[in-house]
């Protein structure tokens, strides 16, 4: 199946629009002719569900935020035309959805939705169970064990029946991984270890089409955290789990360094396993890079670009994905003060060389 090119979108917009406009020319001759009095159609707009789509054989896709969606029109024309691949940033996490206990508030996680719709992409689901973003509520609130067990199990069937059918993947488990440990979490210390397979299975009963992802930052290199990862799915597996593969995050600079060789190795490992491999939240910062900014800059391109040929040889690597649409709005700001600039479109919002060497490797024009 060929790559979907993001140029493209703009030349059959315009091909769909004098297809239309021919159409509506032609029927208003004929009704000139033969049906003068006859009441003419209403039009309705049709917004194609993304399952009744044909899918790309890799998905290229980029975190958004709602807010910048709403506010920032550069920021959506990037978003709509340069990817075909959405994943809310943090728009669909627990803290936002149910802020109140038991209120869900789809209205932002929504609108990404509608917008993706309208501009014919998908979206990814991120995340169901993670140890950050959860609301006060929730952490503070003393519940049970069995409380909690029985909150999570009502917020991931609420939440995964409300997306059925919209999104390509689910973030079921994110970071749940320290090095090689369980990560002492909320969840972890309220329900135990169980928490990830019951994750899993709630989120496989409520929607058994869509792909199912343990998603966490350091498995683009080799080592002890790999490792695990690895293990805890086959553990999971062999006990009847429904897991369909790994998320890389790939922060490379703030969470991992770059050694292809890694990259490479463990996107084998895991289709040896049987599991697919999503390159989830990739961004590479510019400050640990070596030479002049110029210099930075192609480097950056370099090891975007050997990333996204890595994945598109991989044979179980199915998107990839960049954390947030332009450097202007980057998570990282929030965390680290080293020059970050680690997105594929600059702060003017102009395509960087990364944007072109990704482009390249994808197959795209
Ligand atoms: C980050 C967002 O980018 C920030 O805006 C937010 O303040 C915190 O979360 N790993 C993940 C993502 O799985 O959800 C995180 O996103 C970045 C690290």
């Amino acid at each position: 199946m060929p790559l979907w090119i993001p140029g493209d979108r703009r030349a059959r917009r315009m091909t769909a629009l004098l297809c239309l406009l021919l159409m509506v020319t032609l029927a208003a001759c004929g009704q000139t002719t033969t049906a003068p009095t006859r009441t003419p159609a209403r039009t309705t707009v049709v917004i194609t569900p993304a399952a009744s789509r044909a899918k790309p054989a890799i998905f290229f896709g980029t975190a958004v935020q709602y807010q910048l969606l709403q506010t920032d029109l550069q920021y959506r024309r990037i978003a709509s035309d340069k990817f075909n691949l959405l994943t809310p940033e943090n728009d669909m996490k627990f803290g936002v959805i149910e802020q109140r206990q038991g209120t869900f508030d789809f209205a932002r996680a929504d609108a990404i939705m509608t917008f993706a719709r309208a501009n014919g992409l998908w979206l990814r689901g991120h995340t169901l169970v993670w140890g950050q973003d959860l609301p006060d509520w929730l952490v503070n609130g003393h519940f049970t064990r069995q409380q909690t067990i029985d909150i999570l199990k009502t917020y991931i069937l609420t939440v995964v029946g409300h997306f059925k059918g919209q999104v390509i993947a689910w973030d079921v488990v994110n970071e749940a991984l320290d090095g090689s440990q369980l990560k002492n979490n909320f969840w972890l210390q309220t329900i135990g270890p169980e928490y990830i397979p019951l994750a899993f299975e709630w989120a496989h009963q409520t929607d058994p089409q869509t792909a199912l992802f343990y998603n966490d930052w350091g498995d683009d290199e080799i080592g002890p955290k790999f490792d695990a990862t690895l293990s805890m799915i086959n553990t999971l597996r062999s006990q009847g789990a429904h897991v369909d593969g790994v998320g890389m995050e790939t922060h490379i600079g703030f969470g991992s360094v770059f050694r292809p060789e890694d990259v490479v190795t463990n996107m084998a490992r895991l289709k040896a396993a049987g599991l697919d491999v999503e390159v989830s939240e990739m961004d590479v910062q510019l400050g640990g890079l070596p030479g002049d900014s110029n210099t930075k800059l192609q480097e950056q391109a370099n090891i975007f670009g050997q990333v996204a040929a890595i994945c598109k040889a991989a044979g179980n690597c199915r998107s990839f994905t960049v954390w947030g649409v332009c450097d202007r709005y980057t998570w990282l700001s929030q965390i680290v003060t080293s020059p970050q600039q680690p997105l594929l479109f600059d702060v003017n919002y102009q395509p960087k060389p990364a944007y072109a060497a990704v482009v390249k490797a994808l197959g795209g024009a």
